[in-house]
């Protein structure tokens, strides 16, 4: 078929959503316009990446994070492009980036009068009154700009990650309004940046990925429903630390290897960027994992931008995420930067380790 050969009938990622979202008749399109930003900052950083030598975008920018790392002049970069897309956008409140110390407050004026209205009809002294009224409607949006910032140098997958919650009244902005359950988010997502530039996304109802076509400048929808394998043959962790381990991270890994029921040994796959080790996990199965250790007793992973929005991903395609101790969406983050370790992936992979957690009571 001629359409076949040449896809005559683009889904981009903007019809999608707007598809999505006409389902709902309160829906003003301002989530359309929200996303919208968030993937020109993609496209942004997409080819910024394609030609970080050239332009001079590989190395240190001299500086030291809140995390306690160097900033890569392409963490600061992508910071800097998401956060004007965002708040460009109109219909944010509050931010949190990877690279920022504190949230960020966007200022009265740049919040927008992203306004949903509401009539209602009443009668007062016997007369009836028509009422307009307007419910402001904003989203706080948390990223990690720039995912795995030790592969940019040497040309290896990186990506962005994001998690968005919904505020509907019109109050201050606080921290209050991010620090909330990773179940909360109303959407999450990543860019990967590798050898195509993929956006994966959920707003709660499946998964979804679209692949940039570089020549239209368009994500065009390349992975519908994406459903994780029940059970996967692959895992992917970062063994150097195995020495710190605790004793069902340990075992895990042992069973991966040496399995006692006779099934053949995993393989092992571990990038170093946890959108690429994750988005490899959606689509072939098997675990990602950054435990606790005994270094770092909260594993490396940040809760807000990278726990949450992967977890949030991955229970939306069929998987689970899990922290040790419980269901990963469930965590009450405390502080914007709190960390938390994650084993995330395959169904039955995660029910294995849950498992080994219950023996130890
Ligand atoms: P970031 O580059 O945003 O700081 O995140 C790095 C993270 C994550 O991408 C990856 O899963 C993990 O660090 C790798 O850590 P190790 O080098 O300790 O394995
Ligand atoms: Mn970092
Ligand atoms: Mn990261
Ligand atoms: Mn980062």
């Amino acid at each position: 078929h001629a359409a076949d050969a040449h896809r005559t009938d683009l889904m981009t990622i903007t019809r999608f959503v707007l598809n999505e979202q006409s389902k709902y008749p309160e829906s003003r399109g301002d989530f359309t316009i929200l996303l919208n930003h968030i993937v020109l900052g993609c496209k942004f950083v997409c080819s910024s990446v394609n030609k970080a030598g050239l332009a001079k975008l590989i190395g240190l920018t001299g500086e030291i994070n809140i995390q306690g790392e160097e900033q890569k002049k392409l963490d600061v970069l992508s910071n800097e492009v998401f956060i004007k897309a965002l708040v460009s956008s109109g219909r944010t409140c509050i931010l949190v980036s990877e690279e920022d110390e504190d949230a960020i407050i966007v200022e009265p004026s740049k919040r927008g009068r992203c306004f949903h209205l509401f009539s209602a009809l009443f009668l007062m002294n016997n007369c009836f009154h028509y009422e307009l009224g307007l419910i402001q409607c904003r989203y706080c949006v948390v990223f990690d700009p720039l995912d795995g910032s030790s592969n940019i140098d040497c040309g290896v997958s990186i990506g962005t990650i994001f998690g968005i919650y919904m505020v509907k009244d019109d109050h201050e902005p606080t921290l209050a309004d991010v620090l909330q359950p990773g179940k909360q988010m109303v959407a999450a997502g990543y860019c990967m940046y590798g050898s195509s530039c993929t956006l994966v996304l959920s707003t709660g109802k499946g998964v979804n990925g679209f692949t940039l076509d570089p020549s239209l400048g368009e994500f065009i929808l390349t992975h519908p429903d994406i459903r994780i394998p029940k059970k996967g043959k692959i895992y992917s962790v970062n063994e150097g630390n195995a020495k710190n381990w605790d004793g069902p991270t340990a075992k895990y890994v042992e069973n991966c290897k040496f399995p006692k029921d006779g099934s053949p040994s995993k393989s092992l796959r571990y990038i170093g960027s946890m959108v690429a080790d994750v988005h490899r996990t959606l689509l072939y199965g098997g675990t990602f994992m950054y435990p606790a250790d005994k270094k770092s007793p909260s594993g490396k992973l940040r809760v807000l931008y990278e726990v949450f929005p992967m977890s949030f991903l991955m229970e939306n395609a069929g998987g689970q995420a899990f922290t040790g101790k419980q269901r990963a969406l469930d965590l009450v983050p405390t502080k914007i930067h709190d960390r938390s370790p994650i084993f995330l992936g395959s169904y039955d992979d995660i029910e294995e380790i849950k498992a080994l957690y219950a023996a130890e009571g």
